[in-house]
This record gives C-alpha cells, structure tokens and sequence, in this order.
C-alpha cells in the first residue's frame, strides 16, 4: 500500500517545466543514455533496471527509443516498437481486444507526442497500460498491486465496471488453476505411463493456462473463450484419453500373457 501511495505521490510530482530546456541531438551510446538520464531523474533508472527489461533480458533505452532524441518518447509509445519483440499470444490476444482493434484504427489520428496519461488516449496501446506515465517499472505487474492497474483503468471507464472486470478476471483464472490441478494430478497418476506425449499435454496446459492469463490482461475474448477455458477443457479430454488407451494396452497384453 505505502509503494502505491508513493506512486501516486510521484504521478502527482512527475513533469515539472521541461519543455523549455534544449534537448541535445544524440546519436549516443547506451552508457551515454544512463549516465545523463541517472543525473537527471534516478527515479527512472531505478525502475528499469528494477523491471523485467533490465535484468532478465536486458533490454536497453535504445531496444525502445533509439539512439537520438528525435522522436525517442513518440517511438517508444507506439504498439509497433513493443511488438518487434513480443510476438504470438502476448500480441495477438491484445490486437484481438476491443482496445487493439481501436487503438490500430486510430493510429493515424492519434497525436503520439502527448504522454501517456488520462485524457490524452481513447484507448490504450502497450505502452499506456504497462509503461503508464513513463514508469519505467511494469505498472500492469502483479507485484504492483490491484490499485495501480484499476486507477490506470479508471481514467477511461467507471471504477465499479473495472471492479467487476477485476473480480470477474479472478474467478477465471481460479478455474483455470482448478483445471491445471487436475490435469497434473492425472498425468502423476499415471506413473508407469510418463510418455512424451504426457509431457506434450503438460506444455499444452501450462500454454492455455498463459492464454487464459493474457486474454484477462488484455481483456481479449477470443483467449479467454476460445484459446484459454475451452483449450485447457480439451487438454483434459486427451489426458484422459491417453491413460485410458495405454490401460487398455495394458491389460490386452496381460491377457495375452495368461
Ligand atoms: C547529455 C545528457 C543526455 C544524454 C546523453 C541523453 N539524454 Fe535524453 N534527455 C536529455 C535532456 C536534457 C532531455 C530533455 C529534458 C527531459 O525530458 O529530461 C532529454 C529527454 C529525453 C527523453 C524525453 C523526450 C521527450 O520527447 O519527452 C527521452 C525519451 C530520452 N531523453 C532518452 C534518451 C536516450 C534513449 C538516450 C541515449 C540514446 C539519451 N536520452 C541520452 C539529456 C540527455
Ligand atoms: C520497454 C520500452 C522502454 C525502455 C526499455 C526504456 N523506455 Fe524510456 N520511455 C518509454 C515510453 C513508452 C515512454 C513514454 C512515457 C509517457 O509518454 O508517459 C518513455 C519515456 C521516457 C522519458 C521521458 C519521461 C517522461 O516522463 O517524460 C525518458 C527521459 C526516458 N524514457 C528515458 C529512458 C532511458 C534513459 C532508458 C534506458 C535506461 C529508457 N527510457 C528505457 C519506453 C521505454
Ligand atoms: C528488444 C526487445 C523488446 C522490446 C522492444 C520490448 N520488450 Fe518487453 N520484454 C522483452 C524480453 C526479452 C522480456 C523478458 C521476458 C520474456 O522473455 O518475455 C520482456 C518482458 C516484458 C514484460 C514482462 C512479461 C514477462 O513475461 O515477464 C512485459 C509486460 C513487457 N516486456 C512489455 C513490453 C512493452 C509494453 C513494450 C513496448 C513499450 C516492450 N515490452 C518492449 C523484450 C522486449
Ligand atoms: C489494457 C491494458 C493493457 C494493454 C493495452 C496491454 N497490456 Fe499486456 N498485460 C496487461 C495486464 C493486466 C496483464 C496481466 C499481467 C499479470 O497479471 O501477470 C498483461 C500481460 C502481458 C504480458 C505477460 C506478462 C506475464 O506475466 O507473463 C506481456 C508480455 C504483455 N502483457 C505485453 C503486452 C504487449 C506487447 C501489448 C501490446 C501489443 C500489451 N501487453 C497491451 C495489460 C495490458
Ligand atoms: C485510454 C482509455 C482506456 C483505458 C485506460 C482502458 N480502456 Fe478499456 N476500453 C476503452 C474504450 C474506448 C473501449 C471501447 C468501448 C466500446 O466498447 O465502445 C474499451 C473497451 C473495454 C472492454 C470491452 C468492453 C466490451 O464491450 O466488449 C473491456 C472489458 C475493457 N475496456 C476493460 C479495461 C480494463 C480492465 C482496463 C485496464 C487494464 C482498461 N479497459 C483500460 C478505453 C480504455
């Protein structure tokens, strides 16, 4: 609670007078970036290197903005820079969302200079929800806390709509974790059939499990209900298919046996 309030307090702090001051071209070197960026706002730096950026990929100031100023923030806000890298269900489950659809058709319009805060979007691209207002930290992460992800929320539908929404996202990922239970109980059942296949049909689980997660996040129904609940029920099906078949092998080759 105390980091959420703190977070507040820095929104609030956040953006004195900086417009006036001359903005040096670049190109510079990713040192260059950090060195002059920690002088200036160490809050900053703080939260990159805290973030999954930093120190599990390592991805750079320049992986986003580029080496020169011109243009770094504008390209850093736009969908296209976030899914060079992210590709698949992470990108997919949000260009199928109602907020990817929007967001696409008003790109042309959309005026990229303006930060990413309330009033300034009619719906969010990547940057907005996960780099909301230049926190270089995810702010859609777990870690972060329900009040920075439902505030973030807030700015554009009603508090209670995204209340419902959040409780709604819980339930489902509930019955997604019930469903992940029974399929691994199922497969350790199986003791003296731990094929590759079973293990084929552990990956998928965890696979849909991730898009029953991503289609909440993104608020993406095709995930939710198409490559999330119903895709974890089919696992299920083939799971017990696959130990059915292999104990009917069995016992034919008993039989055969007596
Ligand atoms: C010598 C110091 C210095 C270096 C080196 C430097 N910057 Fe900056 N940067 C500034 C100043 C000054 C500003 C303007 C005031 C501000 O926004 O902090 C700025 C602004 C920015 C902005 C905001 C621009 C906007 O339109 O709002 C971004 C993004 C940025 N820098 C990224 C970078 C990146 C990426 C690098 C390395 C390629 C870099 N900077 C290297 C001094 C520096
Ligand atoms: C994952 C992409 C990403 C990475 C990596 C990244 N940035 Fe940014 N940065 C952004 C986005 C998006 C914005 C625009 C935020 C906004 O409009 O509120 C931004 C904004 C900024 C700003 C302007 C801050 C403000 O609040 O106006 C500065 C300065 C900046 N970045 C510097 C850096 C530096 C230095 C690094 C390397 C240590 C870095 N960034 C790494 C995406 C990134
Ligand atoms: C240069 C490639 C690159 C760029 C550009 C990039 N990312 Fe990432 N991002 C990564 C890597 C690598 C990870 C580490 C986790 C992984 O393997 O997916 C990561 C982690 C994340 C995570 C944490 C998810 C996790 O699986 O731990 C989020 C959320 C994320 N990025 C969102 C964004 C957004 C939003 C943008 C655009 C502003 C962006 N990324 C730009 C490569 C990139
Ligand atoms: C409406 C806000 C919103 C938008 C827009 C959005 N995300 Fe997300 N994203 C979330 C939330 C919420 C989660 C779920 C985080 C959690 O609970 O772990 C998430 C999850 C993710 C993850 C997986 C994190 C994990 O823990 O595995 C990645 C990667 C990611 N988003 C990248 C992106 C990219 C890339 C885009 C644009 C193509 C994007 N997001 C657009 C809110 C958003
Ligand atoms: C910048 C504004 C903005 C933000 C921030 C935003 N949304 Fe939206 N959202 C929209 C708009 C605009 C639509 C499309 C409304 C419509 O259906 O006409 C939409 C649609 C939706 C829908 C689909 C509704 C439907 O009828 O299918 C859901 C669910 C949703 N948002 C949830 C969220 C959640 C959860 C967050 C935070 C993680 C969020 N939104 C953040 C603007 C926003």
């Amino acid at each position: 609670m105390r980091r959420t309030i703190a977070w507040f307090l820095t929104l609030l702090a956040a953006h004195p007078a900086l417009a006036d001051e001359p903005v040096p071209p670049g190109p510079y070197t990713e040192t260059e970036c950090i060195t002059c960026h920690t002088e200036r706002d160490p809050n900053l730096i703080r939260q990159w290197r805290e973030g999954s950026h930093s120190v599990t990929s390592g991805v750079g100031c320049h992986s986003c903005h580029g080496e020169n100023h011109k243009e770094s923030a504008v390209k850093a806000r736009k969908d296209q820079i976030c899914t060079g890298c992210h590709k698949g269900a992470a990108s997919h489950s949000y260009s199928t969302s109602k907020h990817g659809i929007i967001t696409r058709l008003e790109e042309a319009r959309q005026d990229w200079r303006q930060p990413l805060q309330r009033g300034n979007y009619r719906t969010p691209g990547c940057s907005y929800c996960h780099l909301h207002n230049g926190d270089h930290g995810d702010t859609m992460a777990p870690g972060r806390g329900p009040e920075v992800r439902q505030w973030i929320c807030a700015g554009c539908h009603s508090p209670r709509y995204i209340r419902e929404q959040f409780a709604n996202g819980k339930r489902q990922l509930e019955i997604a974790d019930l469903k992940l239970a029974e399929g691994e109980s199922l497969i350790v059942s199986a003791v003296d059939d731990q094929t590759d296949a079973l293990s084929k049909l552990r990956q998928s689980l965890n696979h849909h499990r991730k898009n029953v997660l991503l289609g909440i996040g993104h608020q993406s129904p095709d995930y939710q209900w198409w490559h999330g609940q119903p895709a974890l029920d089919g696992d299920l099906i083939r799971i017990r298919d696959r130990i059915l078949q292999s104990s009917r092998r069995k016992s034919l080759a008993d039989n055969l046996e007596e």
